[in-house]
C-alpha cells in the first residue's frame, strides 16, 4: 500500500502553565505510541507557544482514521490541514510518535515561522524538513551529552587510587 504523510496545525486547548501543558502533551503522546504502532503510523508532534504542528505518515486509511479522531479532540482547536501527500518512504522511521523539544533560541523563533506556513506544499514540506533536523539534532545533543558523561565516568574510575 502507497506511504501517505499528513502535516497539520492547531491551537492548543490545554490548561495550566507551560510546563503543565508540555506534561499533557507528553502523556497525549505516550498514549498516541501505541495506537500509532498498532497502525503502522509513524511521526513527530512539534508543541511551540500554544501551537502544535504534528507529522503522520503511514497507509491512507490509517492516516485518515487517526486524523479524524485527532480532528474531534478538544483538547486543541482550529485543526487545519496543511498537507496529505502520497511519500516515497518515511521520514519519521524510527518514532511511532515523539515530541520534539527545542531550546529557547528556537521557541522564540518558531512560531512566527510556523504561523506563516501556508497551504502550499513548498511551505508545508519544509517544515516537515525542520522537524525531521530538530529531532536528529537533539538525538544527536543527547548522545554526545551521554558520550560525555560516560567519559567523565570513565576519566573518574581510572583516576581512583
Ligand atoms: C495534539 C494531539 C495529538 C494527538 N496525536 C495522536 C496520534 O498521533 N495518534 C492517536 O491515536 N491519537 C492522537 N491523539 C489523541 C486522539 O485525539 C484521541 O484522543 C485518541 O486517538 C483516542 O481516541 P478515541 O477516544 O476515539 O478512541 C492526539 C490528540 C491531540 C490533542
Amino acid at each position: 500500500m502507497p506511504l501517505h504523510r499528513l502535516l497539520y496545525r492547531s491551537e492548543i486547548t490545554l490548561p495550566g502553565s507551560e510546563t503543565a501543558v508540555r506534561h499533557q502533551i507528553d502523556a497525549i503522546v505516550a498514549e498516541s505510541e501505541a495506537r500509532n504502532a498498532a497502525a503502522e503510523l509513524t511521526g513527530a508532534l512539534l508543541y511551540v507557544r500554544g501551537l502544535i504542528v504534528q507529522v503522520l505518515e503511514g497507509p491512507l486509511p490509517a492516516i485518515e482514521a487517526t486524523f479524524e479522531r485527532i480532528c474531534c479532540d478538544l483538547r486543541h482547536r482550529r485543526v487545519e490541514l496543511l498537507e496529505l501527500t502520497q511519500a516515497e518512504g518515511r521520514m519519521f522511521g524510527s518514532w511511532s510518535m515523539t515530541h520534539i523539544r527545542v531550546g529557547h533560541d528556537l521557541d522564540a523563533l518558531l512560531p512566527t515561522r510556523l504561523i506563516e506556513i501556508g497551504a502550499d506544499g513548498a511551505s508545508a514540506h519544509a517544515t516537515i524538513n525542520l522537524m525531521r533536523s530538530l529531532l536528529t539534532a537533539g538525538a544527536a545533543r543527547a548522545a554526545s551529552q551521554a558520550e560525555g558523561e560516560a567519559a567523565a565516568t570513565a576519566r573518574a574510575s581510572l583516576s581512583r587510587p
